[in-house]
């Protein structure tokens, strides 16, 4: 299996994968709590409404699985391998129930929408199933859990956002946050089951996302990447059709948001994701261009480049109106960097159709990308209207010609930047040597340089000296 293959997402690395989140209480009830997260940056970022919530109710979180009372999984299911890994996981937990009877598992997240009732009654290690919008019912389930019976809520909402609940941070350096702008999807694309996970899209009063940056920036943070399914749809006080919500309270469109956000200081950096190519407008790209502490990266997933695969995928644009987006970026944002999601081996897909997708991956030359083969999953569209039929050996041949184009196209788009100097937000020490710091440049590149005496959330001027497809290397300057 290919490491750009399992169930990672987004700003989330493999590393993180399974990451375990720890709070203290203020309200000790004397009962431990083990919270593990997969999948994408708004599942990491539910985790930590999760943690909130139950953390009122006195829970402290523990990293030993060992000492957990309870357990909860938060899980995804984008693709076949995603779900597996869950899988491995609640077959652990099977001898551990039995070792210690009063042990309470819960499945949390997407698969627990997908699969609601069955894992209760499948896996029977199961004791609690939570959908993305049922969080604050936690307690009342877990309730329900200590007096015998099972607990299930995978009840969607059409506006639940969470907004007045403010979230424990995952990211215990204090320097980077996740902030939801908007929850659900509605453009049914149709290899993806996240219309059917996270049910409706809904946006976020815009005031709540401003008093969570001022909150965290307050707090010693200087970054957040705002996160929707396809931020550019983000609209207050509209509803999907277009009517108005409340008339006298004003709309506020993606780019609206973005400039709030940024005024909120020029020392906390603004990032975004995802950026869906239909929706993608030029005022964004202004509003970036008019913010410098507006990152200067867009992750614009592109999927094929090929016109009938797009079709079929229903993703809305064609190949020309993507490089017509590329095109726009780059003379907007000449500096902006652009990275990508890519599917291998889609319903039908051909030799020629492949092809495409390599040219297209020539002509934008995307900075990095999240690349894929194709996994079938239930209910969606495309499992009801095509036949998953590229064999697998095809999905992987296809797939790795991909990676080793991109590894190419990122080592030469990292060439760029050796001789420039770049601002770096400083995130701690590198992870191979304690003499050297690492921390990212706008454009979302990890960059490694020496030792300073500051301290992490400190920007620092670094010339690039060196790289590699994945890293820069540089030195200090202006110390
Ligand atoms: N909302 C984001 C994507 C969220 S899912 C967007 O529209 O871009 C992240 C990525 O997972 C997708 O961009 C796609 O490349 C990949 N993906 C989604 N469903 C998949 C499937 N069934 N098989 C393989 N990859 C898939
Ligand atoms: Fe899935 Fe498409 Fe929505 Fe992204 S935009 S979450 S790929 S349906
Ligand atoms: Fe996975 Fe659900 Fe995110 S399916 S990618 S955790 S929205």
């Amino acid at each position: 299996m290919n490491e750009h293959d399992l169930g990672n997402n987004k700003t989330i690395d493999e590393s993180r994968q399974g990451e375990a989140i720890m709070v203290t209480s203020e309200t000790n009830n004397g009962k431990k709590l083990f919270l593990e997260s997969y999948g994408c940056a708004m599942n990491f970022s539910d985790s930590e409404v999760v943690a909130s919530i139950l953390s009122k109710e006195g829970y402290t979180t523990t990293r030993d699985e060992a000492e957990a009372d309870i357990i909860l999984l938060n899980t995804c299911s984008i693709r076949e391998n995603a779900e597996q890994k869950v899988r491995v996981r609640l077959n652990d937990f099977k001898n551990r129930k039995k070792r210690q009877p009063g042990l309470i598992v819960g499945v949390l997240g997407c698969m627990a929408e997908r699969l609601k009732q069955n894992l209760l009654e499948e896996e029977k290690l199961v004791d609690i199933v939570a959908g993305p919008d049922a969080y604050r019912e936690l307690p009342g389930l877990i309730t329900e859990v200590e007096s015998g019976q099972k607990a299930v809520n995978v009840l969607l909402s059409r506006d639940e956002t969470y907004a007045d609940i403010s979230p424990i941070r995952l990211d215990e350096k204090g320097v980077s946050a996740f902030v939801s702008i908007t929850r659900g999807c509605d453009n049914m694309c149709s290899f993806c089951v996240v219309p059917f996970t996270r049910g409706r899209e809904r946006s976020r009063d815009p005031h709540t996302i401003v008093e969570e940056c001022k909150d965290l920036f307050n707090r010693g943070y200087r970054e957040v990447t705002l996160l929707g399914q396809n931020v550019d749809s983000y609209r207050w006080n509209m509803t999907s059709k277009g009517e108005i919500k409340d008339a006298n309270a004003p709309t506020t469109n993606f780019a609206e948001l973005l400039a709030m956000t940024a005024e909120v200081s020029p020392l906390l950096r603004i990032r975004f994701s995802t950026s869906h190519p239909k929706d993608m407008t030029d005022e964004v790209l202004h509003t970036m261009a008019k913010y410098p502490n507006i990152a200067n990266h867009i992750h614009l997933p592109v999927q094929s480049g090929n016109n009938d695969m797009l079709y079929r995928m229903n993703r809305g644009y064609t190949r020309e109106w993507f490089l017509d987006r590329v095109k726009a970026i780059k003379t907007i944002l000449p500096d902006c960097t652009i990275s990508t999601d890519i599917i291998c081996g889609f319903c039908g897909e051909t030799e020629e159709e492949h092809k495409e997708t390599l040219s297209i991956m020539k002509e934008a030359k995307f900075d990095f990308a999240y690349m894929y083969m194709y996994s079938e999953r239930p209910k969606t569209l495309a499992e009801r209207k095509f036949k998953d039929d590229v064999p697998e050996d095809v999905k992987k041949a296809r797939l790795t010609e991909v990676i080793n184009l991109q590894q190419e196209n990122s080592l030469s788009a990292h060439k760029q930047f050796v001789g420039k100097t770049q601002e770096i937000l400083i995130e701690g020490l590198s992870r191979r040597s304690e003499e050297h710091q690492v921390g990212r440049n706008q454009n979302n590149i990890k960059v490694v340089f020496p030792k300073t005496a500051l301290p992490i959330g400190s920007y620092v001027q670094v010339k690039i000296t060196d790289c590699t497809s994945a890293t820069l290397l540089g030195e200090v300057v202006n110390l």
